[in-house]
């Protein structure tokens, strides 16, 4: 991607201003000047949902599926291509990102495939953490995306999500039997420590990205008893 961007629209938000630009045929989100997600690749974002679905094992028929964060739909579309959930929830606290999936000429829609329209989605406009705490749903898989992972976070709140107490919020939302899933950019050996002394099982997955000689993403996945 070595194109000029383009600004397309920008947005006032709770956190600053948010920016669609597209670079080339690619579209990248940028909010309050860091850049949050392209559409450039989607592997691990995709690799993010299945590995928390496999992981249900038999559980993930029919299983509630909670996605952290919107952003261009790949996390989104590969849950909604998967037979195996039987409802999606996505929670996206910028307006602006859900609006360019849902309004107007919506011109993040394709990458989420139309899995705004399956039966199965709800997109619950809130901010990741206060929705963990306050809800009153329960999920068996949770597939967390809203940071470039526990130590690079987008706003210094989202911080709170990868500590003891954030950790608390995830298990208080999560059925028995249930499957936590987090994406990371880099491996965060503290974050890996916490799901080690809380969860009966963890599993790390690296997922090469296209850039040349770049480190591999990474999916944290913890289950429950
Ligand atoms: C890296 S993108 C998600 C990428 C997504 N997995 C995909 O497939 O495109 C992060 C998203 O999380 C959202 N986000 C960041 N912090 C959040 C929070 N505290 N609560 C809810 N959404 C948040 C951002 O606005 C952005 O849309």
């Amino acid at each position: 991607m070595n194109e000029t961007p383009v600004l397309l629209e920008r947005r006032e938000g709770p956190y600053g201003e948010v920016a669609l630009r597209a670079r080339g045929a690619d579209f990248e989100i940028i909010a309050n000047g860091c850049f949050l997600m392209d559409t450039s690749d989607g592997q691990s974002e995709r690799v993010l949902v299945t590995a928390a679905l496999d992981a249900l094992g038999d559980g993930a028929h029919g299983a509630h599926l909670l996605i952290g964060g919107l952003g261009v739909g790949f996390s989104l579309a590969q849950a909604a291509a998967d037979p195996r959930p039987g409802r999606i929830s996505v929670v996206e606290r910028e307006a602006a990102v859900i609006a360019w999936h849902t309004e107007g000429d919506a011109p993040l829609a394709r990458f989420a495939e139309g899995a705004h329209r399956d039966p199965r989605t709800t997109i619950v406009h809130d901010d990741l953490l206060d929705h963990l705490a306050s809800t009153t749903e329960r999920y068996d898989a949770l597939a967390l995306d809203i940071d470039n992972g526990p130590d690079w976070t987008v706003t210094q709140g989202n911080d709170g999500l990868y500590s003891e107490a954030g950790l608390d919020r995830m298990e208080r939302v999560l059925n028995p039997g249930g499957v936590l899933a987090v994406w990371s950019a880099a491996h965060s050996p503290a974050f890996e420590a916490r799901l080690r002394s809380r969860f009966a099982r963890i599993g790390v997955v690296e997922v090469p990205v296209k850039v040349e000689r770049g480190a591999p993403d990474v999916v944290y996945l913890a289950s429950r008893l």
